[in-house]
């Protein structure tokens, strides 16, 4: 089977390790892929939001399944067009990434299906929104409605934070046009965690839950990035917290979207909030969370692109998926300066020394490689993973593996995974 994946991070690295170990591969493509990737694929100069010319690749390579990591190709029809022209694709129609391309979508839907106890509202103009802002006070949640690249939520401690951001959102249109609506939201407090299951629109199969680390600074301070670390199994997370997010969340909205006309293929990221008075969703994602694929799909048994497959193919039901009981811990190491301004193009040594470990992956998320030598090429350059008995030890290989690598400039959290484990190493 020819498996063209579309994208170029951390969370592809991931995808690609696993699908080139799958019995049902044949050759791996990637676009436009990374450093890493290049080691296990063929990565081609496409733009993943370059949708003729993805079309065109898939047509002249006879490519047999599209895997689609990120989420602005889908929201913008990706999957439509493949299937429209009867190519096999995994990732859901532009229709179903509403779930993360529009908050108000969401919010409304798990109103309309009483999936939410949450309050909220939609404005579609400043001063409407300002005043419901006075009105329930702070903390208060304001969501730019549309897909702004992970950046246009933010939790606001005070009023004055709150107005401050609808107006970044819808007069100085900070975020485009998917500032038009704001949608405000009440503040949930608790543990996050993230649930994220394969659903073919009818069977879901759930994955094993993750903690990510957003802030860039230790002690979880400082700005947000798309994720500094991560960590799987989360001990917050039983087994009953478990299937009441995906039996009371996560099922229900698969069954609603199917219900409204638009079934929803592919990963759903549930990404969850554990309040006092049960699980709350704070927001749906259309693909794999990155970092957590880093953590995930390490621990997955399976073969990856079988499930991909299956999913794709409508024909999950009946598919057992074998976890690995260890735990996986990743740390991403950073360019100086993320998430504001960085350079790139710094050398980076000691990668293969950290890879050869035992139980130690180290994805790339942004490099590049250039006569065999690999350089950084992004905010987010690696993300190194180990799996470990307990959390402990598997934390204690990443950072030793860390050790091992240099580059000017580098950047990563000491204090990733500090919920879970028992010393800080
Ligand atoms: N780590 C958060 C995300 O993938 O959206």
């Amino acid at each position: 089977m020819k498996v063209l994946l579309i994208g170029g991070g951390g969370r592809e690295h991931t995808l690609a390790d696993a699908i080139s170990r799958s019995l049902l591969l044949t050759h791996l493509y990637c676009a436009p892929g990374n450093g890493g990737i290049a080691q296990v694929a063929t990565c081609v100069e496409i733009d993943p939001e370059d949708i003729p010319a993805i079309l065109r690749f898939v047509d002249e390579t006879a490519i047999d399944l599209t895997v689609v990591g990120p989420e602005r190709p889908l929201i913008m029809g990706l999957a439509d067009r493949l299937r429209a022209e009867g190519k096999l694709v995994y990732g859901p129609s532009a229709a179903a990434a509403r779930l993360e391309g529009s908050k108000a979508f969401t919010d409304e839907l798990l109103a309309k299906y009483d999936l939410t106890a949450k309050a909220f509202e939609v404005f579609d103009n400043p001063e409407d929104a300002g005043s419901y802002v006075r009105e329930r006070g702070a903390p208060i949640v304001v969501k730019a409605d549309g897909d702004a690249f992970g950046k246009g939520v933010k939790v606001c401690t005070d009023v004055e934070e709150a107005l401050d951001f609808v107006d970044a959102v819808m007069v100085r249109k900070e975020f485009g046009a998917a500032g038009e609506r704001v949608v405000i939201e009440d503040c949930l407090v608790g543990e996050e965690c993230t649930i994220k299951v394969f659903t073919d629109g009818d069977v879901v199969v759930p994955m094993v839950p993750s903690q990510d680390h957003k802030r860039i600074g230790e002690n979880d301070t400082g700005l947000n990035t798309g994720g500094m670390g991560c960590y799987s199994p989360v001990p917050s997370v039983d087994e009953a917290t478990e299937r009441d997010i995906v039996d009371n969340i996560i099922i229900p909205t698969v069954r609603a979207m199917r219900e409204e006309g638009t079934p929803y293929t592919g990963t759903l990221y549930g990404g969850c909030i554990l309040t006092d008075e049960g699980p709350e969703l704070i927001e749906y994602n259309c693909r794999f969370g990155d970092p957590e694929t880093q953590v995930v799909i390490p621990r997955l048994d399976s073969d990856l692109l079988q499930v991909l497959v299956a999913t794709a193919e409508e024909k999950l039901d009946g598919v057992e998926l074998d976890w690995s009981g260890r735990a996986a811990a990743c740390v991403v190491v950073a360019s100086g300066g993320y998430p504001g301004s960085y350079e790139k193009g710094k050398r980076i040594s000691g990668l293969d020394e950290a890879d050869a470990m035992d139980d130690v992956k180290v994805f790339h998320a942004g490099t590049a490689i250039e006569n065999g030598e690999y350089y950084t090429a992004g905010g987010r350059v690696l993300g190194v993973t180990a799996l470990g008995d307990d959390y402990d030890e598997a934390f204690d290989r990443a950072y030793a593996a860390i050790d091992k690598i240099q580059f000017d400039g580098m950047y990563f959290r000491r204090d990733i995974g500090w919920r879970a484990r028992t010393s800080t190493g």
